[in-house]
């Protein structure tokens, strides 16, 4: 007899990461679902089921029959948690609580939460695990790192919670993002013949979309119990040295000489991680270097090439679309 598929329910999967990661899971075999409220569209394939409605107005038996939960939704930067501190405690930490407690409640095997290495906040140039000290005093790192503790509050041997702690996510979504540093530094040398960075000696783990699928999929199957905390990049770099490698590669492929510019300003973030855990709990094998990444983006230009589409940033959207008194979430 055929083995029923495992069933896979993405919240907020119709974004930038589950535009990318949910026709994943579906062509991996795996039998999923997108809820998502389409703040930013639904680009989604067609094939892929997607209810639009928010998770708030979700109940326990929206869960049933699943075995994984994975919770990509929230507010998915520093500006739009910025723009709405109240609105953003809610929907990074609230919202995650109330999910985990529904998924458990309907028996839910595991849950797998996106979080983010932001919680790290500013340190110190040395290489950050799961178990380093993660203190940042910003509305979007605090609430993430807040989501980690109440869902993993309620991981118990029946029910897996796991933590990934992504670096800056990049690389071509069909719900594409313009506001990630960069695939913005891409636009910029692209549009600007120039990068011009915030401060250059800055650390930042990388996250291509392509390494972070293998990782999702490594959670979807893992028989881990309990409870886990799992960085994930798939390199760490200055935003330097990533300026330079970019300039090299506009250079090489597209004929164009790109300046760099370095504003030598005080960042609030600056982190690089170890994947060694992942290796470890998930067999994670990051295999995306930064000339693949701007490959990938390259590749997909002639998609995205409208740069000024607010569609592209999360911000621009989040103020005009969401509806301050429907929502009663925002200041
Ligand atoms: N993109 C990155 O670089 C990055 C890095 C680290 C962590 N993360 C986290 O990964 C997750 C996904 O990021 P993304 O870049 O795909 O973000 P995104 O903003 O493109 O997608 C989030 C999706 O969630 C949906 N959503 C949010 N709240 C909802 C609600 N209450 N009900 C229904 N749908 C809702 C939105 O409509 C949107 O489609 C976020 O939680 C983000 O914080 C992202």
């Amino acid at each position: 007899m055929k083995k029923e598929a495992e069933k896979v329910l993405i919240l907020g999967g119709a974004g930038y990461i589950g535009a990318v990661l949910s026709p994943y899971l579906m062509e991996k075999g795996y039998d999923i679902k997108v809820i998502d409220a389409c703040w930013f569209g639904n680009y989604l394939p067609e094939e892929v089921p997607i209810e639009k409605k928010d998770i708030l107005d979700l109940e326990i038996a929206d869960f049933e029959g699943y075995d994984t939960v994975i919770f990509l939704a929230g507010l998915s930067n520093d500006p739009m948690a910025e723009f709405s501190p109240r609105a953003n405690f809610i929907y990074n930490t609230g919202m995650p609580a109330y999910v985990g407690f529904m998924a458990r409640e309907a028996g839910v095997k595991r849950l797998v939460f996106a979080s983010s290495c932001s919680v790290y906040g500013y340190t110190h140039n040395s290489t950050f695990t799961e178990s380093d000290p993660a203190v940042s005093n910003y509305p979007y790192g605090v609430s993430k790192l807040q989501g980690e503790q109440t869902l993993l509050a309620l991981a118990d041997e029946n029910f897996s919670v796991i933590c990934f702690r992504q670096g800056t996510v990049c690389g071509y979504s069909p719900r594409m993002r313009l506001d990630l540093a960069i695939n913005t530094m891409f636009k910029n040398a692209l549009s600007l013949n120039e990068i011009q960075l915030s401060n250059a000696k800055i650390w930042r783990p990388v996250l291509g979309l392509s390494d972070l699928c293998s990782a999702y999929e490594s959670a979807v199957k893992s028989s881990l119990n309990g409870g886990h905390i799992i960085n994930l990049s798939s390199f760490n770099t200055t935003i330097g040295e990533l300026a330079r490698e970019l300039a090299t590669y506009m250079q090489v492929f597209h004929g164009k000489n790109i300046s760099i510019s370095d504003n030598k300003l005080q960042d609030y973030r600056n982190y690089k991680v170890s994947t060694e855990k992942a290796a470890e709990l998930l067999d994670y094998k990051p295999a995306q270097t930064a000339m693949d990444i701007f490959q990938d983006l390259s590749s997909h230009l002639n998609r995205f090439a409208d740069f000024d589409n607010e569609h592209y940033y999360n911000i621009r959207m989040f103020q005009k679309r969401i509806n301050p008194e429907q929502v009663h979430l925002m200041n």
